[in-house]
């Protein structure tokens, strides 16, 4: 009673002083470098040179982006920005996509486009990198060095921002994921100072980083092992387009290599109504590190289904993204689209569950003419990422088995479909779950919805020792719109 009383008038100034929109020039301006940019959204440069998000679908709103050009502005940056109570986010890629993010509001973007060198020691087998480099970045430097690093599948993704959730991709089944590459990095923290963190510096927050980094931090630079190019760096690319009635047919060849997928082979399937057909359509994308005789049979169970379209070629690792879901692959990189993005991992394939979803995603797409969403399965090996101990990384305890990560990648126009989708989301990955293999939700950070709660974003061994490092290093949480860490 005296505590909401003495509250009233406070709430008043707080009020009062939200309403009216921080000048962000006058308090950042004059204490950043000559290199850095301030955008405001009223420019017309403003959506050309600030990077723009992947989905809109409950989207942080800005009232302006900077662009720092040195890690001081950084620091600068965060120090200000917690000092005036501006809430702020970093960007690499654009393509986080949780939910989550809509508790940032009216903060500023921290565009780390300025952060974007490559080095690559290919004595030591080191690459560094700036905190905002695209998979698409560096896979041609790589090659040309004849190295590899995993990457995702998806050209415009930040390496830095998947590899602080986890990092999934076609290489994992050879060198697991991307952040059980990651030797150090350097980080502007909470309290605005430069550390690093590695193994042997910092080891405790460098735990904390690789699994859940953006809750740590603003990378600014990151130092990853690099391996000898796999066969020279050219690479075994299939695809065949199925029709939606031999689904069932490519979910049993799914689930027969639930035990047996080889290290270097990744299967992707990706699944969606065909608007002008009004049917579903399956496509399978298949790649294999290695020669050709030697991929080719792992896929003549799909071979013998006789697919509507088919190509198989040798690629070299830059044109690998491209040959992918027969060039569909590269539209990921288009940006400001509505996308509602849901995920689940599996530790086995239940045929029937997934027979049922695919006919119940047509049945959707029919009674919703607007909705063109797609669903996507990655398969890749869980045997190297398995073969490091769970605690040595703060990636969730058991995830490191899943081996199939389902992406349901929602895509409408108009949002008062929201409901309905997301009705049906949450009953598909309940249905899903239950069939999953694992007796708790188990899923791939960066593909989480936002609404599952810490415990399933970290897994319950690891939450307790990740929220006392939260409350050690970011006690005022500054760093909580991505999957927030709560404090111990
Ligand atoms: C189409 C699509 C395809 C995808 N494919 C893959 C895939 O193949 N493999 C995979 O593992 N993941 C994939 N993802 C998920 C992806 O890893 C995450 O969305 C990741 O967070 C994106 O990072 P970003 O830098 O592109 O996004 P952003 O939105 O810029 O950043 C995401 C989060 O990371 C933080 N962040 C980014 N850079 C830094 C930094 N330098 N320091 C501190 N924090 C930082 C941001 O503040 C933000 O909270 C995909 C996502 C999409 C939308
Ligand atoms: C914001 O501050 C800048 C620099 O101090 C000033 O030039 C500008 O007029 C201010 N803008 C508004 C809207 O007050
Ligand atoms: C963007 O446009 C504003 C004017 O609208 C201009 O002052 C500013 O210099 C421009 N910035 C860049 C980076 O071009
Ligand atoms: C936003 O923050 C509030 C308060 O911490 C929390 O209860 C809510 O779940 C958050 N929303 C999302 C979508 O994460
Ligand atoms: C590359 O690494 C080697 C071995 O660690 C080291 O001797 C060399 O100085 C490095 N080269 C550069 C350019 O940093
Ligand atoms: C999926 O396969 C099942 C079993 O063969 C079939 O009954 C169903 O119609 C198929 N779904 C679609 C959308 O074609
Ligand atoms: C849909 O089907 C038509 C006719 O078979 C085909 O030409 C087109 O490429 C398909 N569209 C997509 C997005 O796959
Ligand atoms: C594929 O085609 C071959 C040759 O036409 C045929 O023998 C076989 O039964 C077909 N397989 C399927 C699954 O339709
Ligand atoms: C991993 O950590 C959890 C709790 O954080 C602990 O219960 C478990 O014993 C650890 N396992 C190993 C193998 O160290």
């Amino acid at each position: 009673m005296l505590r909401s009383i003495l509250l009233l008038p406070l709430i008043g100034l707080v009020t009062r002083s939200v309403a009216a929109t921080p000048n962000i020039s006058a308090i950042f301006g004059p204490s950043l470098s000559s290199g850095a940019q301030i955008f405001l959204p009223s420019q017309a440069n403003y959506t050309e040179d600030v990077t723009q998000r992947w989905t809109t679908y409950d989207a942080p709103t800005y009232i302006g982006a900077i662009k720092p050009a040195t890690v001081d502005d950084i620091q600068t940056i965060v120090t200000l920005a917690a000092s005036n109570e501006i809430p702020f986010l970093a960007t690499g890629g654009g393509h986080g996509a949780t939910i989550t993010y809509v508790n940032c509001t009216n903060g500023i973007e921290i565009d780390l486009s300025n952060f974007d060198t490559i080095s690559i020691n290919a004595t030591a087998n080191t690459m560094t990198v700036g905190g905002s480099v695209r998979f698409e970045d560096i896979i041609p430097p790589l090659y040309d060095a004849g190295k590899e690093l995993p990457t995702g599948t998806a050209p415009c993704v930040g390496l830095v921002g998947a590899t602080l959730g986890g990092g999934i991709g076609n290489l994992q089944g050879l060198h697991g994921l991307i952040l059980d590459s990651l030797l150090s990095v350097e980080l502007v923290t909470p309290s605005g100072d430069v550390v690093t963190a590695s193994t042997t510096e910092n080891a405790d927050l460098f735990w904390a980083i690789r699994g859940a980094g953006a809750n740590f931090g603003i990378v600014t630079s990151a130092t990853y092992q690099i391996y000898e190019a796999t066969n020279g760096g050219e690479v075994m690319s299939a695809n065949f387009l199925f029709p939606g009635s031999a689904n069932r047919s490519v979910w049993e060849i799914f689930e027969s290599f639930d035990d047996t997928l080889p290290a270097a082979l990744s299967l992707t399937a990706y699944a969606g109504f065909n608007q002008t057909t009004q049917e579903m359509e399956l496509i399978v994308s298949a790649v294999y590190y290695g020669p050709k005789e030697e991929g080719v049979p792992y896929l003549a169970s799909f071979t013998a289904l006789n697919a509507t379209e088919t190509d198989l070629v040798m690629v070299a690792w830059p044109d690998l993204i491209d040959s992918m879901a027969f060039g569909a692959d590269a539209s990921a990189c288009t940006t400001g689209s509505y996308l509602n993005v849901w995920g689940l991992g599996l530790a086995e394939t239940n045929v029937d569950t997934y027979t049922t979803f695919f006919t119940e995603l047509e049945a959707f797409a029919q009674a919703h003419p607007d909705y063109t969403g797609i669903f996507v399965v990655d398969r890749y090996s869980s045997e190297a990422a398995a073969a490091v101990p769970a605690n040595s990384t703060s990636y969730g305890y058991g995830y490191r088995k899943i081996n199939s990560h389902l992406l349901f990648e929602n895509s409408y126009t108009n949002p008062s479909l929201d409901g309905v989708v997301n009705a049906f989301m949450r009953k598909s990955r309940a249905q899903f779950q239950r069939t999953s293999g694992f007796s708790e939700m188990e899923i791939y950070l960066n593909y989480a919805h936002g609404d599952e709660g810490p415990e399933v974003w970290y897994s319950p061994q690891h939450l307790p020792p990740l929220s006392q490092l939260k409350s050690q290093w970011d006690p005022d949480q500054l760093f909580s719109f991505n999957y927030p860490v709560p404090l111990a």
